[in-house]
């Protein structure tokens, strides 16, 4: 969306600008998902989820590796993750429920770290209880999306922080305050803590193998933002510990509701969260910045720009899965005679109908979350 020549930002803790997926692959050393790879997973698994075949799931590490070893009948383990320090919005749910798809089709298990540690040390205004009260809030999101009990292992750091630390410690040992500060763009007055909990993260890439006691292959499906505890620390240790590299599978941002960018916890007028009620989802959509013409006459003639439109976008992310009648949308905003009220109204009705259920799935979601979490 937008000029790509624009500066823009991605790190873990902040993505600003137009980001140019382009260059973040040469930048971060990762591939594309090409055809031949969506031809073998179709092969492999018979149907590829449209946030693949869209290639909003972009980029990969060692994917191709991952169905080897699939194919060669050793199963690999999920691990994705979330940082608690708010309520969970619709763009956190885009690498979920992705993980969700993988489970399912390929009966992986799945580990989910929830990193209070890390929110609680890199914010100064939020506290230890704060992040763990959202941790909590944030894993009933993510358990109505539906991962399998017995198969799905989630954990909090500062609950399961013994079993952690013992690795982190070897991770640690490897990695040099002139590393994380080259990875993450730290400098001198970074807090300790953060100067450590990169090793805290790549932890659970390992700890399939560690639990199992025998050497297991690790698939990360996230938006690109975390490659860097992957690409910077966790490949870096992992031949050093005699463990597998981990591999990812990266999405891109699904956009907020305003002028560019992403969703984005801390632009809450143009994030839906999951705990937003009808008439609050209703009032963000139909405020949302479009690709619209300033008048329904100029746009009739002109015609919309859907490219960078974040209310087209959010039909092809997570709201029309058939792909006729995206393009059917596609084409009719281009030619002018899908006008954006019509095309907003739509959207939130969409909206709406997802986030009743998932409020449903939500409720019934804290009777078993228990079920599911790994303490020490
Ligand atoms: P967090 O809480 O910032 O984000 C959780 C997950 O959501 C992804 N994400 C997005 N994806 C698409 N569109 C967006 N607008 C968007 N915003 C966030 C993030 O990439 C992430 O996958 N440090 C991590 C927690 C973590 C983790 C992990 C994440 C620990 N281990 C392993 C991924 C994989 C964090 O604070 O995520």
């Amino acid at each position: 969306m937008g000029d790509k020549n624009e500066e823009f930002v991605v790190t873990p803790w902040e993505v600003r600008g137009i980001v140019d997926y382009d260059r973040l692959v040469k930048e971060f050393g990762t591939q594309f998902i090409d055809d031949r790879l969506l031809d073998r997973v179709k092969r492999i698994i018979g149907e590829i989820h449209p946030l693949l075949k869209r290639r909003i799931f972009f980029s990969h590490r060692d994917f191709d590796w991952i169905l080897d070893k699939f194919e060669q009948g050793e199963n690999f383990a999920l691990y994705t993750g979330r940082g608690p320090s708010g309520p969970v919005h619709l763009g956190h749910m885009v690498p979920w429920i992705f993980t969700k798809y993988l489970q399912d089709k390929f009966d992986a298990e799945l580990y989910f770290q929830v990193t209070d540690d890390e929110k609680f040390l890199h914010d100064p205004h939020v506290s230890l209880e704060i992040t763990k009260n959202y941790a909590m809030e944030n894993i009933i999101d993510l358990l109505a999306l539906g991962f399998k009990e017995g198969k799905t292992f989630i954990f909090i750091d500062t609950d399961y922080a013994k079993t952690l630390y013992n690795i982190a410690i070897k991770v640690a040992k490897h990695i040099t305050f002139s590393t994380v500060k080259a990875v993450f763009g730290f400098d001198s007055s970074i807090n300790v803590g953060m100067s450590f909990f990169p090793t805290i993260q790549a932890v659970p890439c390992f700890l399939p193998s560690v639990l199992k006691g025998k050497n297991t292959p690790v698939l990360i499906p996230a938006a690109i933002d975390q490659d860097p505890y992957w690409r910077g620390i966790a490949r870096f240790v992992a031949p050093k510990l005699g463990f597998y590299k981990p591999a990812q599978i990266h999405s891109k941002f699904f956009p907020g509701l305003g002028k560019g960018g992403k969703m984005s916890a801390s632009e809450p007028n143009t994030a839906i969260f999951t705990t937003d009620d009808e008439e609050l989802v209703d009032k963000k959509i139909m405020n949302a910045f479009t690709g619209g013409r300033a008048t329904v006459e100029e746009h009739r003639k002109l015609g919309g720009q859907p490219d960078i439109c974040p209310v087209y976008h959010y039909y092809e992310y997570l709201f029309e899965e058939d792909d006729k009648k995206l393009k059917e949308i596609y084409n009719s905003c281009k030619l002018g005679t899908l006008i954006c009220g019509d095309c907003k109204a739509i959207l939130a009705n969409k909206v709406k109908k997802f986030m009743k259920e998932h409020q449903r799935k939500r409720e019934k979601a804290k009777d078993i979350v228990n079920e599911f979490i790994l303490k020490d």
